[in-house]
């Protein structure tokens, strides 16, 4: 199949919705186990889970949509060693936010249903444990979590060293400027 000459507004709806859920993620999850228990962290938790769910249906259309169109080939003048390091991050991404939420859903259906989207739709996973179980699988749920902010601040400082010191298309690329084919 032959690269696409840009990203589709599917491709670039899915990048930017997910970044903008996962901006809203961590602060919330930072607060909702700081706040002390109470109502307020009920609530926290609550939207937390709801939203984390939401982002994880997104990463699947996104996947779907990534797989059965291609991304387009990198700027052209790229040196080969950054072509690599660009294609293991997005994959490492890919990976993250894949199993961040998919984690988070795993360990809280194990410690702590039942699991509801918006507070209505039933939606717990079948994992017997209790908290033997959820605990540890929501510890390495956390760790993931942090590991994907940190490898989204190395993305957002490559997009951005592209755009004002090489001065090349490529956050124009994922921002709009250029329509698919
Ligand atoms: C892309 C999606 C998600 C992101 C980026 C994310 C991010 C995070 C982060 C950063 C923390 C750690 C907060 C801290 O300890 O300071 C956390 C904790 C937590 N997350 Fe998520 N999360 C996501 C999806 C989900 C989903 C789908 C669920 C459940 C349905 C979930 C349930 C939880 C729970 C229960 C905790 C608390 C863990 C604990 O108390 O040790 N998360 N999340
Ligand atoms: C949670 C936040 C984010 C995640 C998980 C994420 C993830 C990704 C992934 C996986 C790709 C590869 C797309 C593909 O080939 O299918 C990508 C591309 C891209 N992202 Fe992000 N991104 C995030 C936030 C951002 C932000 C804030 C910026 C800009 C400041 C940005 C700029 C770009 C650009 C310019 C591309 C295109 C790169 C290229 O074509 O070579 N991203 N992103």
């Amino acid at each position: 199949m032959p690269a696409p000459q840009a990203y589709s507004p599917a491709q670039k709806l899915l990048h930017w919705g997910f970044a903008l859920l996962v901006f809203i993620l961590v602060p919330l999850a930072i607060a909702m186990t700081n706040v002390g228990e109470g109502p307020l962290q009920n609530q926290l938790y609550e939207w937390h889970k709801s939203f984390g769910l939401v982002a994880l249906c997104l990463v699947l259309a996104r996947i779907l949509v990534r797989l059965s169109r291609g991304a387009p080939e990198l700027e052209v003048g790229i040196p080969t060693w950054q072509k690599r390091a660009a294609g293991l991050s997005h994959a490492a991404l890919y990976g993250l936010i894949l199993i961040v939420p998919l984690l988070g859903w795993a360990g809280t259906s194990a410690c702590c249903a039942p699991v509801k989207l918006f507070w209505t739709i039933p939606l717990t996973l079948p994992i017997s444990g209790g908290m033997a179980m959820g605990g540890p699988i929501l510890t390495v749920h956390t760790i993931a979590a942090f590991a994907l902010v940190a490898l989204v601040a190395l993305h957002v400082g490559a997009a951005l060293h592209h755009h004002l010191i090489r001065r090349d298309g490529t956050l124009r690329r994922m921002l709009g400027a250029r329509t698919a084919t």
